[in-house]
């Protein structure tokens, strides 16, 4: 591998496609890391035995009879071993100097911050949990919560994770439509929301949306619990639904904060989290207990290099995988400080985050290649206002970045002392699987660098050889990971034929991708029918089956399209029942219905009327032709774009 010269991007003779751009940490920020190179051949030499040194780490009731059952593609984690999740994030920091440690510190839009210790966010979820338990629930009963970025959201999931309840949580820019769909698939007993979120100093009225959800089904749920956004004002009026709803704060008075963490088998539930698939149907990823917690804690100690005083920040929505395992619970599992920010990066103005980076002396910030687009536009004059000198390590995730992004990020943000992690993961992985370890790996701007220790990945060609270097192919994890899925919700089959289907007993991510020669992988981007807007997830089919709802709409196909903020925008393309009908109202009309039906994230940027889709002659839509258009490029060809020759394999025959 080419070294350069240590904190000094060197441009040398590069092959076509600048993969030969490295970099490496400065010597005083290597010599400060907590690991060492031996990790890797550590974990390749008995990677079952680095996966169990790495669960040690954590608390358990009792120690595992067997590190893994592996029978494709069902699987056991620490099979026997009994633990509880809040526990590990809680309880267990609470002996000696973390206990006063702050564990959240919330910054609120509009510049109010709340810090809760270990020992008062313990005291928090123990009286959630009993209230929980108050309202008849138990052990494997699933809560839907249906909140914004607060504290109360973090002490929910970990006051249902505490008693064994099942949380879901549905991201809350959701429609009530998105929202009750979830609900009905989980069958959540109880809800759990806020009366309001606020959003570019506007007030959203979650209770709202969760009241439409909740009247038009949702026939589990029994009780509703409302977190008040404001809690020094007036309690729930007359107007909420007296025998069902709950005042959380009122509710909280009367609680305990003595609540034993009930004893968890490994392999028991922790959450269900919504993601969308390749049909319109999202899909309700299962992740367990001791896997999950196995692998988020190492992950998140092991790339970030994290150190018992660094301030963590990720900007991520909590309704995400990202805010699940890199806010809650890799975290707090490590004993971190993490700050939680409630609002939007430009308000109420455009150095928002390098405000609250320079106030609270954040070291560690993990965001996404969109938000850093977008602070590239907004251009420097906004950071050079901060003192971000408080800054360790720079994490990304979500999407490809573009390597003179990254090298923005390096630069600007980072004043190229930071190393970037730029950390390949999924819903369905649960923790992070290809990036560079802070400090330890070499690093090239646009590259999510290599497996992390204890994690096989491979590029297949379509018959399931490994690719040569800088050749496309399938990006594929070979060997079982502690945080992977268990199943979809309820749909095993799916699960089987979503995933594992493709070659045997490999694991198949729905991206495509090729290495270099230098052992570095590039991500290419989805080759199945998933648009990823600014981190989204959509499915074109989840897309398409809304509009059909529309009275107007005949056909409808949704198409993704390079965007330069967003990575990709949605393109819409219909056919009307009514030929004649005012386009442009029928336009307008459709962009507000998406809003309504999945949540305002959902807003397509084109909408396109035609008389007519292109389909094969079985009738299915060829989408691949209309992402040609929504491009601009000529129909049919191909060759401009990688991930079409993958695609065109895919679907062969
Ligand atoms: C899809 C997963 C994992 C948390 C956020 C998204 C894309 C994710 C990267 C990255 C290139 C990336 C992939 C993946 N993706 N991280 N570093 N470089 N692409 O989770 O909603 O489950 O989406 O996001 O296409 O399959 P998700």
């Amino acid at each position: 591998m080419n070294k350069e010269k240590q904190g000094v991007l060197s441009l040398t003779e590069s092959d076509s496609k600048g993969e030969s751009r490295t970099l490496t940490a400065s010597p005083a920020f290597i010599a400060d890391r907590a690991l060492d190179d031996s990790v890797y051949a550590r974990a390749t030499r008995d990677r079952l035995g680095y996966w169990e040194e790495q669960a040690a780490q954590l608390h358990w009731f009792k120690k595992w009879d067997r590190v893994l059952d592996w029978n494709p593609p069902w699987v056991r984690w620490f099979d026997g071993g009994k633990l509880n999740a809040s526990y590990n994030c809680l309880d267990r920091h609470l002996e000696g100097e973390r206990s006063t440690k702050p564990a959240v510190i919330f910054e609120a839009e509009n510049g109010d911050s709340r810090t809760l210790t270990y020992e008062q966010l313990h005291g928090e979820v123990c009286k959630a949990a009993n209230l929980l338990k108050s309202l008849g629930v138990t052990k494997g009963d699933r809560v839907v919560i249906f909140m914004p970025m607060i504290v109360e959201t973090v002490i929910s999931m970990l006051a249902c994770a505490r008693i064994g309840a099942v949380h879901c949580v549905v991201f809350g820019g959701f429609s009530a439509e998105a929202l009750r769909e979830r609900i009905e698939d989980v069958e959540a007993k109880l809800v759990m929301t806020t009366d309001d979120g606020q959003r570019r100093g506007k007030i959203i009225n979650m209770k709202g949306i969760a009241e439409e959800a909740l009247s038009a089904g949702c026939e589990s749920v029994e009780r509703v619990i409302v977190v008040r956004r404001q809690p020094d004002k007036e309690p729930l009026g007359e107007t909420s639904n007296q025998g069902r709803d709950v005042d959380y704060h009122e509710a909280m008075k009367e609680m305990s904060t003595n609540c034993p963490a009930e004893v968890m088998d490994a392999e028991d539930m922790l959450f269900v989290l919504y993601t969308s698939g390749t049909t319109g149907k999202p899909k309700g990823v299962v992740h367990t207990t001791g896997g999950y917690m196995t692998g988020v804690a190492t992950t998140h100690k092991g790339v970030f290099d994290l150190k018992e005083n660094d301030i963590y920040w990720c900007t991520a929505d909590v309704g995400w995988i990202t805010g699940h395992s890199y806010i809650v619970y890799g975290p707090l599992a490590n004993g971190a400080t993490v700050l939680l920010y409630e609002g939007a990066p430009d308000y109420p103005a455009k150095d928002r985050y390098w405000e609250i980076i320079a106030k609270h002396k954040v070291s560690i910030l993990y965001t996404a290649p969109t938000a850093i687009r977008t602070f590239k536009k907004w251009g420097l004059s906004y950071l050079e206002k901060h003192d971000l000198s408080s800054l360790r390590v720079l994490g990304t995730v979500g999407e490809p970045i573009n390597p003179e992004v990254w090298l923005w990020y390096y630069k600007f943000v980072g004043g190229e002392r930071c190393p970037i992690c730029d950390t390949w993961w999924q819903t369905e992985t649960g923790m992070i699987m290809l990036s560079p370890l802070a400090g330890l790996s070499e690093m090239k701007p646009g590259s999510c660098s290599a497996p992390i220790p204890g994690v096989k990945v491979s590029v297949l060609s379509r018959s399931g050889e490994v690719m040569e270097w800088g050749h496309n192919g399938y990006l594929t994890v070979s060997e079982p990971w502690p945080a992977m899925m268990r199943t979809i919700y309820g749909n095993d089959n799916r699960y089987v034929k979503s995933y594992w289907s493709h070659w045997p007993g490999i694991y198949f991510t729905g991206d495509g991708a090729r290495r270099d020669k230098d052992g570095f992988f590039w991500i290419i981007g989805r080759v199945d029918d998933v648009i990823n807007v600014s981190g989204h997830r959509f499915s074109a089919m989840e897309v398409e089956n809304a509009l059909l709802e529309h009275p107007a709409v005949a056909e409808a196909a949704c198409v993704g399209k390079t965007h330069e903020v967003k990575g990709q925008a949605l393109v819409i393309f219909v056919t009307l029942r009514d030929k004649n009908a005012p386009k442009d109202e029928v336009i307008s009309d459709l962009r507000q219905f998406l809003v309504g039906r999945i949540g305002a994230f959902a807003r397509p940027d084109e909408v396109y009327v035609t008389n007519d889709l292109p389909k094969t002659r079985s009738g299915k839509i060829i989408r691949r032709l209309l992402k040609d258009i929504a491009e601009g490029r000529a129909m049919g060809d191909t060759t401009t774009m990688e991930s079409s020759h993958v695609l065109k394999e895919l679907y062969k025959g």
